[in-house]
């Protein structure tokens, strides 16, 4: 049996899950999404992902479809139907169907569409690896703290990566890595501070970022939210991003640089491990 779709209170299979070609998701990417990590059948920090949603909302002026409660009660059955183990549960809120107008329609309702997608993230090949990046220019929109499905520069990017036959990119915008083409960045420097660009219109704010940021706290490190170059990531001792995806997953070479000994770094590794027990243990970060 097919996965099933869940489509404005109904749970469909696939070929059933449909919108209008009206839908401002479609036309304007005129919707907002969120990604949460399941693991062994669990929603992780899926409360912090339903506040950002909220956020995202209203930073559009957008309704909320339904109320956070009946939206956890979907996601809940939709995990039990597709009988999900580890993987991500996708949700999407567009504004709604309306004839084509720029201007934000006055009785649009908005949809939610959600469905599941197996993966194994927890034994992750890349993670004994680590991963290859190489930087680009970022050109996104300015407002990229609003979590929208206008994923296309972020999508040129990692075909850019697949192009250069690595795995990701980081965006650099004024000499300064903002982020990831879908995760946050960091580095170790060599004194082992980790450094991550500040909250701001510039970036997401990751809800992984949030949990690695105050686990990393917690384990003695010293947090420093600042931008930096790509040069200093070149010659950084580690790097790393987070994402719900990925959790925290090493990069270990920049631009054809390797760093370090071209090996995962042992505070990437150390804070994986640490937010995967931790996951694996609470729910909510
Ligand atoms: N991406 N920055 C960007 C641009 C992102 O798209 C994401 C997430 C993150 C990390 O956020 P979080 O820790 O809440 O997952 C940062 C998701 C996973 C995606 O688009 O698939």
């Amino acid at each position: 049996m097919g996965r099933t779709f869940y489509v404005n209170g109904e749970f469909v299979a696939e070929q059933n899950a449909k919108i209008s070609v009206l839908d401002r998701g479609f036309l304007f990417a005129d919707a907002v999404y969120e990604v949460s990590t399941v693991l062994k059948g669990k929603l992780i920090d899926n409360k912090a992902h339903l506040r950002r949603l909220a956020r995202s909302l209203a930073e559009l002026s957008m309704a909320p479809p339904y109320a956070d409660d009946e939206i956890l009660a979907a996601q809940m059955k939709l995990l039990e139907m597709n009988e999900i183990d580890e993987g991500l549960l996708y949700l999407q809120v567009s504004r709604g169907v309306a004839d084509r107008d720029f201007a934000y329609p006055a009785n649009a309702k908005s949809s939610l569409v959600m469905f599941t997608q197996e993966k194994s993230l927890l034994d992750s090949p890349m993670a004994k690896q680590g991963m290859h990046i190489i930087s680009i220019p970022d050109q996104r929109w300015k407002r990229r703290d609003i979590k929208t499905v206008g994923l296309l520069a972020p999508s040129m990017g990692k075909q850019a990566a697949v192009d250069a036959g690595v795995h990701d990119a980081w965006m650099v915008e004024d000499g300064l890595v903002t982020e990831g083409t879908s995760n946050n960045a960091y580095i170790v420097t060599h004194d082992k501070k980790i450094q991550t660009r500040h909250l701001g219109h510039e970036i997401l704010s990751g809800i992984t970022r949030t949990a690695v940021l105050k686990f990393a706290k917690a384990a003695g490190y010293t947090v420093v939210e600042e931008p930096f170059t790509i040069e200093a990531a070149r010659k950084a001792s580690e790097a790393f991003i987070t994402s719900a995806s990925s959790f925290v997953m090493p990069v270990v070479n920049i631009d054809g640089v390797s760093l370090g000994d071209g090996n995962p770094g042992p505070v990437s590794l150390e804070l994986r491990q640490i937010y995967i027990e931790t996951a694996l243990q609470h729910q909510d970060l």
